[in-house]
């Protein structure tokens, strides 16, 4: 899609391809960022930019412990924080760590597409469950997809590629039957929190605390979208204290986080990111933009559920065969994802992080090709 979509804009011009198909924000960094970024830059530190402690610098860990202890009433330290290389990088170390071979890893339909990748990473297996209509967790189906051999569960709100927020009943519903079904086989169920998007949410929700809810979990944290800077590699892993003999997992983690390649999360950033606790990408632009978009495919007769974060929308195919609603867009020069790619046939994603006109003029497109359909 990336491709196709550079081959389009050379073709027809920049104005008149509609992307949808990525996830890179278009929403300018805090001018705070900038500050940081400068500031930093001109500080004279002993090996600003020599290796870091494995684990990230003590300092920025603990102003991510005390933001966490702050707005969660978490009480978590700083030796429960291990930086990370964003999401991705705290997932596969998370994954690294916990995982023997023939673990069974549970990810939810639809899901993020890198997941069952990074599972297989690592020698997991991947088991699928469905969710509700409204895409919320569906306990029952989760339930039925554990398995002695069940490791972890990957859960991801907001979520990409839905928008879905998970409420605070869904979250203690989950806690509550990880919690039993641990009981009955005398183990701990993991729930690892994929939280990439965890402050862009509108109409004023609140994401609940996962470390409160549930005491055997981890959060992989990333300010690759709250700062909107992707290409620089930043977030971190928070470990629940509570997690029995947490203080290994942690040792497991940040060796894991040494000897994958990346070698430490990226000095700058975690000087910037350590100043930068409570600061985020202006949320209300998505918000506007979502509802933009929402209230144009709407009208023109598209099916969804309005999405509650991140900057994401999964429309339904007015057509079975959502890998052809992709082509028939793709002849209007729209660029979406078919849902197919998330594990869920029949959807297609709209990535919303993009210019209002992009959203504006994409619409006569939409329209003309669902109503090509009826
Ligand atoms: C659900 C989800 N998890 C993880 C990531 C990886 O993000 P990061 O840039 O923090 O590695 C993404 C990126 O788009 C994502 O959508």
């Amino acid at each position: 899609m990336f491709v196709e979509g550079i081959s389009l804009k050379k073709k027809h011009g920049t104005d008149k391809v509609y992307d949808f198909s990525l996830g890179n924000p278009n929403v300018d960094h805090p001018e705070a960022f900038k500050r940081a970024l400068i500031h930093v830059a001109n500080q004279e530190i002993m090996l600003k930019h020599g290796y870091t402690p494995n684990e990230g610098y003590p300092e920025t860990r603990q102003a991510v412990a005390q933001k966490i202890n702050k707005t969660t009433g978490v009480k978590i330290s700083a030796d429960h924080i291990v930086m990370s290389c964003g999401a991705g990088g705290a997932l596969n170390v998370i994954l690294k760590s916990l995982l023997d071979p023939g673990d069974e890893v549970i990810i939810l339909k639809p899901f993020f597409l890198e997941y069952p990748f990074y599972i297989e990473n690592y020698s997991g297996v991947v088991k699928y469950a469905n969710t509700t209509a409204d895409f919320s967790l569906d306990i029952a189906a989760i339930s039925k997809a554990i398995t002695r051999k069940t490791k972890a569960i990957i859960i991801n709100s907001p979520n990409n590629p839905t928008g879905k927020v998970y409420s605070k009943k869904n979250i203690t519903d989950l806690a509550r039957l990880l919690k039993e079904k641990g009981r009955a086989l005398n183990k701990a169920i993991y729930l690892i929190s994929d939280e990439a998007y965890a402050e862009i949410v509108f109409d004023g929700m609140k994401m609940p605390s996962i470390l409160k809810a549930y005491p055997d979990s981890i959060i992989a944290y990333s300010y690759s979208k709250t700062l909107s800077l992707p290409g620089e590699r930043i977030g971190y892993i928070a470990v629940n204290p509570k997690i029995y003999e947490a203080g290994d997992l942690i040792k497991a983690l940040i060796l894991c986080t040494r000897i994958m390649g990346f070698v430490n999360a990226p000095a700058l950033m975690q000087r910037i990111v350590a100043n930068l606790q409570y600061v985020t990408v202006d949320v209300k632009i998505y918000q506007k933009k979502r509802n933009l978009l929402c209230r144009g495919l709407a009208r023109a007769g598209y099916e969804f559920i309005k999405p509650e974060g991140a900057f994401y929308l999964f429309v339904k195919s007015p057509i079975p065969d959502d890998v052809e609603y992709a082509r028939l867009l793709l002849q209007k020069n729209i660029l979406v994802v078919p849902g197919s790619g998330f594990g869920t046939p029949g959807y297609f994603r709209i990535a919303f992080c993009v210019d209002d006109a992009t959203i504006i003029k994409s619409m006569d497109g939409f329209a003309a090709v669902i109503q090509a359909c009826k």
